[in-house]
């Protein structure tokens, strides 16, 4: 892929950058600032290069009209605090209306200007369907000259939108920023060619969730490990009582099939053992560990038994992929799996360890391990789809040319 570091003299010139700023906002305040920071090495080095930068972003999904709870102004200041230069942010609906068209034109060099949130145009995710979606895509690269189009919006590269793929067919140049590169090598060319032994881990709540990537990461892992309420279709389908335990019955058939192709494949597939199993769905509940799920009873966490399995699994492992939290962490109760692997994973020697989006992430996070693992993706959809093995839209959109 060509980079920002593959751009020649852009001094004085606009460069169009798209980029993920779907943050969590509650009552205009930013919650969760990964996603802006995952941006900050892209937008600097496009400043040092001298470029007049215009930004982009879409903000949850307002249905192509303007709902100010989405609108992108809280990430104005955000973004001028740690860059430490002045970002005017355009409050225009349109996006790419009479407002924002001339303060492109005023921009000056080192300057940013933020637009409103690109899917308050119902265009933005109709592009390749309607006319009007490539018309939008064209407004959005005359900001920039139809010069050049970074792609740093990893969040969003499983999206085929105006403003990651439409723009590419009116840009001059389309390049990734530092963002999506660093996503594109630990997400896809780690699980490519793993150092071994590779070891992914997988949780959450459901096996749906998750079809293809347990499938596709059966064709590249030595072990997989399977935690989380997922954990409970598995061990239904092999004929064990799970309780009230969260369980996709239609999804049983899958994970047999599942099972059998780890057998084929020679990869070793880690179910829980023992469980910490509640009554309620709360931290208050009534909860004990146990081998077998009781009737009437949850699974909500995996057991001590399973985490000394699962630690023993992860020893010596050079490649580590993890998606889903292994029970229901944001209850102290049941977070003692979840922070255990996320211990074990964190102190592993020489190892690359990659966080795939979502769940796992904030975990990751909210336990204090951020900083010890090589990579924590930026992306949710995105990073799944990446693990399926699927070709993403918006990766590929940027060296079309
Ligand atoms: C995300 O949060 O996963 C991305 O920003 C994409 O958002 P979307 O699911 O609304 O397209």
């Amino acid at each position: 892929k060509k980079t920002i570091d593959d751009l020649n003299d852009i001094k004085g010139q606009k460069v169009l950058v798209r980029c993920d700023f779907n943050v969590p906002i509650k009552d205009g305040v930013i919650q969760n600032y990964n996603r802006i920071d995952g941006a900050l090495p892209t937008l600097k080095k496009l400043l040092e290069k001298g470029a007049k930068l215009i930004l982009c972003s879409h903000m949850g999904k307002p249905k192509g009209e303007p709902v100010r709870e989405l609108s992108l102004a809280p990430v104005a200041p955000a973004l001028a605090q740690r860059l430490g230069v002045a970002v005017k942010f355009v409050s225009d609906p349109q996006v790419t209306g009479e407002s924002t068209k001339k303060l492109a034109q005023q921009l000056k060099e080192n300057e940013i200007l933020l637009l409103e949130n690109t899917r308050y145009r119902e265009e933005e995710t109709k592009y390749g369907k309607d006319e009007a979606a490539d018309k939008y895509a064209k407004e959005l690269a005359e900001l920039c000259d139809n010069g050049v189009f970074v792609d740093d919006a990893f969040g969003t590269a499983h999206r085929a939108h105006c403003s990651n793929v439409g723009v590419t067919k009116y840009c001059i140049e389309n390049v990734v920023g530092y963002l999506m590169e660093k996503e594109i090598k630990f997400l896809g060319e780690t699980v490519e060619n793993p150092a071994r032994p590779f070891v992914a881990i997988l949780g959450g709540a459901k096996v749906s969730d998750k079809i293809n990537v347990i499938n596709n990461l059966l064709d590249k892992v030595d072990t997989l490990i399977i935690g989380g309420g997922m954990a409970y279709t598995f061990a239904r389908a092999q004929g064990e009582e799970t309780g009230s335990s969260l369980c996709e019955e239609d999804k049983l058939d899958y994970a047999l099939d599942m099972i059998r192709k780890a057998e084929d494949k020679k990869v070793k597939l880690l179910l829980p053992v023992d469980h910490v199993e509640g009554k309620e769905f709360s931290n208050e509940t009534e909860f004990k560990i146990v081998d077998h799920i009781d009737k009437g009873w949850s699974g909500f966490d995996i057991g001590p038994k399973t985490i000394e399995l699962y630690k023993k699994a992860l020893e010596g492992a050079k490649t580590v992929v993890w998606n889903g939290p292994m029970g229901v962490f944001e209850f102290e109760n049941f977070a003692k799996g979840t922070l255990e692997i996320c211990k074990a994973v964190a102190d592993l020697k020489d190892a690359v360890t990659v966080i795939g989006g979502g769940d796992s992430v904030n975990a990751v996070k909210r336990l204090g391990f951020a900083d010890k693992m090589t990579h924590i993706s930026t992306g949710g959809g995105a990073s799944l789809e990446f693990l399926e093995g699927k070709e993403l839209p918006g990766v590929s959109a940027a060296d079309n040319k």
